[in-house]
């Protein structure tokens, strides 16, 4: 009988320990990682709070840059937070994200330029079309000249789309029409001309938002101006992850000879009455919509683990066309899912348990690549 451990290391490592039983022998294979066992595919990102940004928290801080070569701010880049007045940007902590990922040899995709969440509150107020046109103009402008040659890529457009594929009725295409998104990309790449420009959105592997995501992406590109891929942000439910529906927009983005990533994955664990990721809708609190407060049973933690394996079955033979999967969050605890669409809750859509144990999900998609 054999059994495998895995402990994490002071230094974060995750160690891999191959103990027969029978005969007490046991041995310590390789150190290994996310980040190390899928080097020759894509890159394996996580999304930053601002604790883990800061290196607050001793066991984030170690197990960060062993297991993830890529890091998006969770908040901190987002128009709200650096922008907050019109004349007043607030770069601290971006410069740390930016030195943070320096320091550990990770790469910085920044999130994001242009949302219509979490805009500041001037932003919102300006009436005029000739003004807002400056706000945006200014911000882009400010934003990604900061970062040229620190970020490895922008999100640079997020989530400009409905369900059906027409595009939303945002601030910006109320006031700009809907060349804004061509005329985001124009500015990004004038502004941080080597950086890679991406469009992200949730449920655009969704057949009609795919349709209005590639029609969005021909727009930009008749203009001639560069846009490098499309992020499939990757909220996902657990036993409903459209595996079909994902394979097929990996190839409709590749054909139209972009690069495709995955930017926000999680699958989540917790009842609701919604699809997508809209942090705008909300659902009413209900101790029946909280069923795993005080611990979830192993049965859901494998039936994730094969949700999360048959992903990575499905990345790895696209590996040619995705060149990057980022998880939001690290771990469990520290999910947006705990909060959204019903704040208190206590979700497990990750990889980390809430003391950073690896869960079986973790040892599904690492099994992969043994
Ligand atoms: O920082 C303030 C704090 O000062 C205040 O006291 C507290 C009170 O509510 O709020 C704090 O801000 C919160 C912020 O997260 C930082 O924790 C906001 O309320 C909260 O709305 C915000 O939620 C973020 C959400 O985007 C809102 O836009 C989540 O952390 C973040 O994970 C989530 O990320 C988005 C992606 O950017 C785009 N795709 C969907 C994804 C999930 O919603």
């Amino acid at each position: 009988m054999k059994k495998f451990i895995l402990k994490i290391t002071a230094a974060g490592a995750i160690v891999a320990s191959l103990a027969y039983c029978s005969t007490a022998k046991k041995i310590t294979t390789t150190a290994v990682s996310l980040k190390d066992a899928y080097k020759n595919d894509f890159l394996i990102g996580t999304a930053l709070n601002t604790p883990q940004i800061e290196e607050r928290d001793p066991k984030a801080a170690a197990l960060i840059p062993v297991q993830f070569n890529a890091v998006t701010p969770e908040n901190c880049m987002k128009a709200e937070n650096i922008h907050p007045q019109w004349d007043q940007y607030t770069f601290d902590l971006s410069d740390k994200l930016v030195a943070y990922a320096a320091k550990h040899n990770i790469k910085v995709n920044g999130h994001t330029l242009i949302w219509h969440s979490q805009l500041p509150q001037f932003a919102r107020r300006i009436k005029d079309v000739d003004s807002f046109k400056t706000f945006f103009t200014n911000h882009i402008n400010t934003v990604a000249s900061r970062y040229k040659g620190k970020v490895f890529s922008w999100d640079v457009v997020n989530e400009a789309l409905n369900e059906d594929g027409t595009m939303r009725k945002s601030i910006f295409l109320d006031k700009i029409g809907d060349g804004f998104v061509t005329e985001a990309f124009r500015l990004a790449e004038k502004a941080s001309p080597g950086t890679e420009l991406y469009y992200n959105d949730y449920n655009n592997e969704q057949p009609k938002k795919r349709e209005g995501c590639i029609a969005l992406v021909k727009k930009v590109q008749a203009a001639g101006v560069r846009i490098d891929g499309v992020g499939i942000q990757g909220h996902w439910h657990l036993g409903r992850v459209p595996f079909k529906d994902i394979e097929e927009s990996i190839l409709a983005y590749h054909a139209l000879g972009l690069k495709v990533m995955i930017t926000e994955l999680d699958i989540e664990m917790l009842p609701r009455n919604f699809q997508g990721a809209d942090v705008n809708q909300r659902q009413a609190s209900n101790p029946a919509l909280n069923p795993y407060a005080n611990g979830i049973p192993d049965s859901l933690l494998q039936q994730q683990a094969a949700d999360y394996a048959n992903l990575f079955k499905l990345f790895l033979k696209h590996k040619d066309k995705i060149t990057r999967v980022t998880f939001w969050g690290v771990n469990d605890g520290q999910s947006w899912l705990n909060g959204w669409p019903i704040p208190g809750r206590t979700n497990y859509p990750l990889l980390f348990d809430r003391a950073f144990n690896p869960k079986p999900a973790y040892h599904a998609v690492m099994a992969l690549k043994k």
